[in-house]
């Protein structure tokens, strides 16, 4: 799958939707050490979604990130079946604004709901303003991915 940025005024509907759950609940974000703000959105296939922000820690490599609290919102749902991620990240007026990108840890998990659900799971990463989308996949961001031959 190939790794771009795109304007997301061209992206399908669904996923606008997905990625305005994850805008909405970054301004939760407990960030009160990187004032970094992140939230995430997990699309199940069940056609629900579970959301997840940012926890952050006085002892900081303690913190949850955004997207593995998504994960963690739709197994404790019993909905563990994620089919697309989008996470929405950022500083607060930052003019240069990237999309965000999940961190190793958190690759790692997202590749365990991709073996649960025997897929690729495409992730959409944005901006805070969503002005850009970087359109991946687990597969692209792990490759050779740690597992267990079960
Ligand atoms: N963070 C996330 O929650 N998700 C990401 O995709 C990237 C980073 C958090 C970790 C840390 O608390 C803060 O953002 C700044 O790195």
């Amino acid at each position: 799958m190939a790794d771009i940025i795109m304007n997301p005024d061209i992206l399908p509907r669904d996923i606008v939707e997905l990625l305005i759950e994850a805008k909405k609940v970054s301004v939760n974000a407990y960030n009160k050490y990187s004032k970094f703000f992140v939230g995430a959105a997990v699309k199940t296939t069940s056609g629900k979604i579970y959301t997840g922000t940012l926890l952050e820690n006085a002892s900081y490599g303690l913190s949850i990130c955004a997207e593995a609290a998504a994960i963690m919102n739709a197994n404790s749902n019993g909905d563990y079946n994620i089919e697309i991620i989008a996470i929405v990240g950022g500083y607060n007026e930052d003019p240069e604004q990237q999309p965000v990108t999940p961190c190793g840890r958190c690759r790692q998990i997202i590749y365990e709901a991709s073996q649960v659900i025997g897929k690729n799971i495409i992730i959409y990463c944005s901006n805070l303003d969503l002005s850009k989308v970087r359109i991946t996949s687990i597969d692209d961001l792990l490759p050779y991915a740690f597992h267990l031959n079960e």
